[in-house]
């Protein structure tokens, strides 16, 4: 049985990729940030599909030092029970912010949620997606198009507009997975991202002011369901031959934007070791 980690599994897209998934015959490790939400996802997973291999890890992705720790507890299970195989990685946490707010390390939020946790999980799952010649993907957005990082000002702390900070994070999303491929597709890694279209979740609901609440409660309405974006996971993680392409919705290809380049993506990637303190050639010579 194949094994997938997925983030921010507790709601929304990333909680009905993990019921199709389970449906599909796949073994799900869910990472979330709050027990209760985690112990009603797997609840509602069951209620569903009652035979579902489903199992929950607690861990704050804003914060580097619980990746490591949920990382090391699942590379534990991973070693134990799957041969030290990981499957695929699904990196999906993410969150909208209305003001400029930090992590324990200092880091923008949006900009150390969606896209640096999933580089440091990503590189310490490393060794076992190289195992199984694994597959990552990350949740992205339209919203990466029409924007170029910033890179004098990457946290965009100086006149923080929190739309571009979420931008630019989903234009991080796509340089990831182009940096991964551009130094792991020789050894068997793909890394694509999904374009999930507009979801009706309450990600613009949590944690954020007034009129983000608003404006969001306003536009979810026109949203489809989570079941739908579920399916292009569900794709991509099916097809026995790993597709070729980076940027997918509703299980196809689809042109992303010009700013994805190698170039781009070296220099976010180094910066990004740099934030996390890690260096991916390590993995490599394990
Ligand atoms: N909804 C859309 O229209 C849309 C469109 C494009 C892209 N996306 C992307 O889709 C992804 C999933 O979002 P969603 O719409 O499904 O929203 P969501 O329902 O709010 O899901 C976000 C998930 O991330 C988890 N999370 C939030 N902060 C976390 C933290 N600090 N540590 C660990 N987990 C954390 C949430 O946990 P809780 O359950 O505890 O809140 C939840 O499981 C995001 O990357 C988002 O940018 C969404």
């Amino acid at each position: 049985m194949n094994t997938v980690v997925i983030t921010g599994a507790s709601s929304g897209i990333g909680l009905e990729t993990a019921l199709l998934l389970t449906q599909k015959g796949y073994n799900v490790l869910g990472i979330g940030r709050s027990e209760i939400n985690c112990n009603r996802a797997k609840e509602w997973i069951l209620s569903k599909n009652p035979d579902a291999n489903i199992t929950f890890y607690l861990a704050d992705l804003m914060q580097q030092g619980e990746i490591t720790r949920a990382a090391d507890e699942i590379n534990e299970y991973l070693n134990e029970k799957c041969n030290g195989k990981l499957y695929a990685l699904i990196n999906n946490a993410g969150c909208v912010r209305s003001w400029y707010m930090t992590t324990n390390e200092g880091y923008e939020q949006q900009f150390a949620l969606n896209h640096l946790a999933g580089f440091l999980l990503t590189y310490k799952l490393m060794p076992a997606l190289l195992k199984a010649g694994g597959r990552v993907i990350m949740t992205g957005s339209q919203s990466h198009k029409g924007i170029k990082i910033n890179w004098d000002n990457i946290m965009l702390q100086k006149r923080y507009n929190p739309l571009t900070a979420y931008k630019q994070s989903k234009l991080c999303n796509m340089l990831f997975a182009k940096g991964l491929n551009d130094r792991f597709a020789i050894h068997g890694i793909r890394a694509y991202v999904v374009d999930p279209g507009l979801v009706k979740t309450d990600i613009g609901n949590k944690e954020t002011g007034a009129l983000v609440n608003f404006i969001w409660s306003l536009r979810k309405r026109h949203g489809v369901p989570p079941s739908v974006p579920a399916e292009t996971y569900a794709f991509l993680c099916d097809k026995k031959n790993a597709p070729e392409g980076l940027y997918y919705c509703l299980c196809k290809e689809k042109k992303y934007s010009r700013q994805v380049t190698s170039e781009n993506a070296d220099r976010l990637f180094k910066l990004s070791e740099r934030l996390c303190g890690v260096h991916y050639g390590e993995v490599l010579k394990i």
